[in-house]
């Protein structure tokens, strides 16, 4: 609990920092607040569907050399949202979307 709040502290304070230093390529940082506040948490890369989205998730951060594709429905198929959503990710005004899916270079 206490490592969340210094993330989400430091998090708000150097967004980038905290991603060049906290994840592997293809991993993930979500909030469920804008600006990468709320309850934050990283995602290590893996080939599941993230059957998490708006408005849930608020801002979504893949590492570098990463990516996500963000899906309109929630099983990763169909209409895709953005297709390709890159470091350092967008941390509010996030489209509505339902699931993503991430890679790593
Ligand atoms: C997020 O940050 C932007 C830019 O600084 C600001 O305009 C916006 O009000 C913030 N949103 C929230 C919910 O804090």
């Amino acid at each position: 609990m206490k490592s969340l709040t210094l993330l989400a502290t430091f998090a708000t304070a150097s967004p980038v920092y905290i991603l060049a230093k906290r994840g592997e390529p293809g991993d993930v940082q979500t909030c469920n607040e804008p600006n990468w506040s709320g309850n934050c948490g990283w995602i290590p890369l893996s080939d599941h569907c993230h059957i998490n989205g708006t408005p849930g998730v608020q801002s979504l951060g893949p590492e570098r050399n990463g990516y996500c594709t963000l899906y309109a429905n929630s099983n990763c198929d169909g209409a895709e949202v953005i297709s390709e959503m890159r470091f350092p990710g967008k941390e509010n005004d996030l489209p509505e979307f339902g699931s993503f899916k991430c890679w790593k270079d």
